[in-house]
């Protein structure tokens, strides 16, 4: 009781700037939470006390994971349908890359890049290889990736290219998400990101998304150095472009001598169901963002990818970063690369996808709560039949945590499904059954 009260207060202080979240937490606080779970009540008010609140999450404290599975403070098990982003594609603790980890650990974790180091040049080998380039930038955050892809698509714009100094533009697009360092706001046009975050970067010119006629325009620009673009747009909502706009996208850039930079953080490492959600229009980009499932989430692993005409404008002292290709995140995504592969995980992602679409799509047709399900391989969107600032999303992603599966609403009422690659089709199928028994019980 007295913890009920406490997480009762700790909630209203928690989202007191956010009024829509505070009652949503805190219905669902009086409904489940605090009746029965003390232990996530206490974990939950220790993170409302003495951390930033720049997240807002469901109420679920997890503490174990393995595979498609997480399980919370209590010992409930639940699927888990988001991924940490789309970090843990190879599933939660997957023991090869854990391995991988352990071993590394015990042998060497970081070393100054003021020396060479026995696991970085065979990484850079590995990598390079399995993507296809001459060279990689290792970097750690895929929000640090994208700073290091428009620091040298600029480079290279003013060495290469001949714009006149401190005059390069990128092209990006509208409801792009590409991190949340000062630059990356200041081309985003999500208010929530960058309101008060100004004074703002300059250079950067945005379009609408998925439309060849507005790039085709912006490119009569000669100052323009790069396009940048997810194939996917994951955080706007699983926005996927008409078949045709990468790879006409890329013929453009191509014919305007400007870099086609394509952000794979969230869409890349197989989460489509193809290894690069550009492989599906046999795009190559000059400079190739990745992030998240690079280390199966077992550690902070980014990385740009480019030819070496385009990677060799830096040069030493110009960029860096002190855990930037550390033997650690060498050893951890050699192990999680190789489990893409050996795991066929691009073609389960691609197979359960179709399944989870066909099966999602007839509940649509038969339930006005639902608008659309979209999406590519195991990245997909459910579209919910409400306002935007509605709770119905919220309210669907807490009754399907209750019912045992773990998702959460991005921009507006949309629900974004992306569990780890590794589920099964009869794993999918038991979940495909939940989040109907769930959208049935909104009736
Ligand atoms: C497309 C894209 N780019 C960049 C980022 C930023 O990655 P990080 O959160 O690791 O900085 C994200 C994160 O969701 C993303 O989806």
């Amino acid at each position: 009781m007295v913890l009920t009260q406490k997480l009762n207060i700790s909630i209203q202080f928690w989202h007191k700037e956010d009024c829509i979240f505070a009652t949503q937490i805190k219905k669902q606080n009086m409904s489940t939470v605090a009746e029965k779970n003390s232990n996530t009540a206490h974990y939950i008010a220790l993170e409302d006390k003495y951390g930033a609140h720049n997240y807002h999450p469901l109420p679920v404290v997890l503490e174990k994971g393995k595979g498609v599975h997480v399980w919370d403070v209590d010992g409930k098990q639940y699927f888990d349908f988001l991924s940490a982003y789309s970090a843990v594609n190879q599933g939660h603790c997957h023991p090869k890359i854990i391995g991988a980890l352990q071993e590394q650990a015990n042998t060497l974790t970081l070393t100054s890049r003021a020396f060479y180091s026995a696991q970085l040049g065979p990484f850079e080998e590995y990598i390079a290889n399995y993507f296809g380039f001459d060279k990689v930038l290792p970097m750690n955050s895929g929000a640090e990736a994208v700073e290091t892809a428009i620091k040298i698509c600029r480079k290279w714009g003013y060495e290469k290219k001949g714009i006149e100094e401190n005059r390069g533009k990128i092209i990006v697009c509208e409801n792009n998400f590409h991190g949340r360092t000062t630059t990356i706001i200041s081309f985003s046009n999500d208010e929530v990101a960058r309101k008060n975050f100004g004074p703002y970067t300059d250079g950067f010119i945005r379009i609408p998304y998925n439309d060849l006629d507005a790039l085709a325009h912006v490119l009569k620009d000669n100052d323009v150095a790069g396009f940048l673009v997810e194939p996917i747009q994951g955080e706007a909502g699983v926005f996927v472009p008409d078949e045709g706009f990468l790879s006409g996208a890329q013929k453009l850039c191509n014919q305007a001598n400007v870099l086609f930079i394509a952000d794979e953080v969230q869409t890349g490492v197989a989460r489509t169901g193809k290894l690069l959600a550009v492989d599906y229009e046999n795009v190559k980009p000059d400079v190739l963002i990745l992030g998240k499932a690079l280390s199966g989430g077992v550690y902070p692993v980014s990385a740009v990818l480019a030819n070496n005409g385009i990677m060799e404008v830096i040069k030493p002292g110009q960029h860096g970063s002190t855990f930037g290709g550390n033997p650690l995140a060498a050893k951890v995504a050699m192990a999680a690369l190789d489990v893409i592969k050996e795991e066929n995980l691009a073609e389960n992602a691609y197979r359960l996808g179709e399944i989870f679409r066909s099966k999602i799509q007839e509940l649509v047709d038969s339930s006005d709560l639902l608008l659309q399900v979209r999406g590519k391989g195991l990245l997909n969107a459910l579209l919910i039949n409400d306002t935007e600032d509605s709770s119905t999303a919220w309210d669907i992603c807490v009754a399907l945590k209750n019912n045992g599966l773990l998702a959460k609403p991005t921009h507006g009422n949309i629900i974004r499904f992306a569990p780890p690659l590794v589920i099964t089709e009869q794993e999918l199928l038991e979940c495909i059954a939940i989040i109907k028994k769930t959208i049935e019980s909104f009736k």
